[in-house]
């Protein structure tokens, strides 16, 4: 990989960990998200069936690590502890953007370890549209999935981390049609991602048309990509970038809003992500029409640690997502999609001002 790549992905990782780059003004949206609390849940917590089936794939529970990183010695072992971990707990994970091994093939190990960690969990593939538009196609498409032999393959839409960084690609007219040209050749599903900006229904209403399987909203009020710009920026004293950085800390459809634009426009399967932080988070998703939710950065720091602190971090995710079920008295994912939700604050009148009625989900 040219020393350029090398030294942004290093970059990404060591900003993730050690700046603080969440939304500073912008919230996800989960604290307008209410449950109606059960004070007779009716149900045996230990009882809670948390198993799914997506995309043909059985899940133990409706959990998916975000694509994070690939390509580096430091790459190599995040990857493997999240692949052991989501293995041993039977869910599944996306490697982060697989370019860097196109390129320089012997680069593949860093991505490959997934498979050969996790053989029986589902594993998604990941490129980038910009890359799409550049000239990747069918060839490199392929050569992703078999890389990891992957059940699904993921393209990042990032154009707002591309806007800022100085070596940005922002060529994105075509993309869609190229992520078209996929859907029609590849014999496994196309999921495409935003990368903490969100996903709007206009674009989910886009995709679905062109034959997506799966939508990764990817929200704003998490991660902040501007942000991890910005430091990027600063530290080499790039006064320019670090200032478009700061313009746009704050920009995207925050999780929540997103999340429910997509689900009330469309029938293609849903995986909420965008600074899903708690396992509350990960109930008040499915409760909203996601079918997975999946976290990137609060498994990053365990994932450097080993296999058991992610185990550890995810257990914990899925000893919330049991306790708000039975808070509420669902006993499985489709009572948990049932149950009645109250949407208030500003996520609600998001919601109003385009068109969706946040009501539906408090009357169920
Ligand atoms: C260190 C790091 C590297 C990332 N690299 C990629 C990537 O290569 N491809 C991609 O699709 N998303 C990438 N992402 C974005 C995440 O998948 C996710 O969409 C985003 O971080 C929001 O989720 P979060 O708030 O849980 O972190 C990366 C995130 C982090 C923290």
């Amino acid at each position: 990989m040219p020393n350029k790549t090398k030294n942004r992905k290093a970059d990404h990782i060591r900003i993730s960990l050690e700046e603080n780059v969440r939304a500073k003004l912008v919230t996800t949206g989960f604290e307008d998200v209410y449950f109606v609390h059960q004070a007779l849940p009716e149900v045996d917590r230990d009882k809670i069936h948390l198993a799914t089936k997506i995309f043909n794939h059985e899940f133990s529970a409706p959990i998916f690590v975000g694509a994070m990183t690939g390509g580096t010695k430091k790459a190599s072992k995040i990857n493997m502890s999240i692949a052991e971990a989501v293995e041993e707990l039977g869910l599944g994970m996306c490697v982060g953007s697989q370019r860097a091994a196109i390129e320089e093939p012997q680069l593949e190990a860093t991505y490959k370890i997934v498979r050969k960690k996790a053989p029986g969990a589902f594993l998604a593939a990941n490129l980038g549209a910009p890359q799409l538009v550049q000239g990747y196609g069918i060839k490199e498409a392929e050569r992703a999935v078999e890389m990891i032999e992957a059940n699904a393959l993921t393209i990042h839409c990032n154009p707002l981390q591309e806007a800022i960084q100085p070596e940005g690609e922002t060529g994105f007219a075509g993309a869609l049609q190229k992520i078209e040209e996929l859907v029609q050749t590849l014999q496994i599903p196309i999921i495409v991602k935003e990368t903490g900006a969100g996903i709007s229904s206009e674009i989910a209403e886009k995709l679905e048309r062109v034959g997506v399987k799966g939508i990764d909203i990817s929200g704003s009020g998490g991660t902040s990509w501007a942000a991890v710009e910005y430091y990027r920026a600063k530290s080499s004293a790039d006064t320019h970038h670090q200032k478009l950085g700061e313009s746009f800390w704050d920009w995207g459809i925050p999780t929540v809003a997103s999340l429910v634009e997509v689900s009330q426009s469309t029938k293609i399967t849903l995986i909420a992500s965008g600074g899903v932080r708690r396992g509350t988070d990960i109930a008040k998703s499915l409760a909203l029409g996601a079918h997975l939710a999946s976290m990137s950065t609060p498994i990053l720091r365990p994932a450097i640690k080993s296999t058991s602190e992610v185990m550890n971090t995810l257990k914990f995710f899925i000893e919330e997502l049991r306790n708000t079920m039975f808070l509420v008295g669902a006993e499985s994912m489709e009572e948990l999609k049932n149950t009645p939700i109250v949407l208030l604050g500003k996520t609600s009148e998001w919601l109003r001002k385009r068109g969706f009625d946040p009501e539906i989900f408090a009357r169920r």
